[in-house]
């Protein structure tokens, strides 16, 4: 099955700044994902990508948003199209006239299967939190305390057992730390404490 997009331009420059209202993105993300552990997983990835937004990249609150919003939908179509995963929310968000921004960062947040390279911060921001937030969240779920007293050291020890989380690509976790130009123990530092505050 080839997820391959077969082009690296989506959306139009000319609905830069249209973003879904916070209550439309919820109804999308509650009407296509019906797996609550998918749901887990784009809820802290969102979460993830909001925090990055205002804390690195020092955006007002639309601009925190819109990095939300790209977190909060990116997997939506994995749930119930996965062999149209993920060409069926560009399409939806192209139709809703969605900020090509958003659009693109879905595209590329994995490059091997869409055929679309992470360009600016928000592409390679999803495409870094994917797969090490879910590997992070697997490991909270084997601690009898769960998030607490995580530390740098437990995940790299994880990270460095392929059996665990098999499925969570390594060699993609540190693509995307080269690509976004952050060491991943800063990465895994900044995801721990963050993720903990998500209530799922
Ligand atoms: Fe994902």
């Amino acid at each position: 099955m080839s997820l391959h997009l077969g082009r690296t331009i989506f959306g139009d420059p000319v609905n830069k700044g249209n973003l879904l209202s916070r209550e439309e993105a919820n109804a999308l993300f509650h009407q296509w994902v019906l797996n609550p552990k998918l749901r887990i997983h784009m809820q802290q990835v969102a979460h993830l990508m909001k925090c990055w937004a205002a804390e690195k990249e020092l955006l007002d609150e639309d601009g925190q948003w819109k990095w939300e919003m790209a977190g909060l939908l990116h997997d939506a179509d994995w749930d119930q199209w996965p062999e149209l995963h993920c060409s069926k929310i560009i399409e939806e968000l192209e139709q809703r006239k969605i900020d090509p921004d958003i659009i693109h960062a879905i595209a590329s947040h994995g490059h091997l299967h869409f055929g679309v390279e992470p360009v600016n911060a928000m592409d390679k921001m999803l495409y870094a939190f994917d797969e090490l937030s879910g590997l992070i969240h697997a490991y909270s779920l084997m601690r009898p305390g769960g998030y607490d007293g995580m530390d740098l050291k437990g995940v790299k020890k994880r990270l460095k057992e392929k059996s665990f989380a098999a499925n969570v690509s390594r060699e993609d976790i540190m693509d995307a730390c080269t690509r976004a130009d952050i060491p991943l123990d800063e990465l895994i530092n900044f995801i721990i404490p963050r993720q903990a505050l998500v209530i799922v």
